[in-house]
């Protein structure tokens, strides 16, 4: 048995975290976009799930993967990660309200890795918002690779 990442994005982020996470879980793992697959959840004993937040909201690909496999799931050992600007108790209430809460329960790991503001990469209206709430129109990449540390020791002790 293996370990699946399962995680949607839209401009790079969350796929870079969910590389990073890979690699520092040194064991066989598959990493699925959900936004073009479709994961088969039999061949896996350890599942983590990850998006990115735009207003408030995660990716709806993931929140679909969630809901369309909630019985499955529960049989899995789950971790559940968020990217997004927001920190602190911002972070925690998107972590909290991103994932159906009785799969959040019993997960082993929860964690927001940080997120990045490219204004290359937004489109007219998103780099109009970003400036306007972050009062800047410099690129920022906050990932927090502590809570990716933290995250993986979670995920092999939990
Ligand atoms: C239009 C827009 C709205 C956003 N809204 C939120 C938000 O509500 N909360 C948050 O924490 N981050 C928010 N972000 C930051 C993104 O979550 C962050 O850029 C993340 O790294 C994107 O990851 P991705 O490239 O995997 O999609 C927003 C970014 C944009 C461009």
């Amino acid at each position: 048995m293996s370990t699946l990442i399962a995680y949607a994005t839209k401009y790079g982020f969350t796929k870079t975290c969910a590389e990073m996470l890979a690699k520092k879980l040194d064991e066989k793992t598959d990493i699925c976009d959900l936004s073009s697959d479709r994961p088969n959840l039999a061949q896996y004993d350890k599942v983590i799930i990850g998006g990115s937040i735009y207003a408030g909201r995660i990716r709806k690909p993931v929140a679909r993967f969630c809901m369309e496999n909630l019985n499955a799931l529960k049989s899995k050992k789950l971790g559940f990660f968020i990217c997004g600007m927001a920190d602190g108790d911002d972070a925690q209430k998107q972590l909290e309200s991103s994932f159906p809460r009785e799969l959040l329960s019993s997960a082993v790991a929860k964690e927001s890795f940080g997120g990045e503001y490219d204004f290359k990469k937004m489109n007219f209206l998103e780099r109009f918002i970003i400036k306007r709430i972050s009062g800047s129109d410099k690129n920022q990449c906050r990932i927090m690779k502590e809570n990716i540390t933290r995250f993986v020791d979670q995920m092999k002790n939990g």
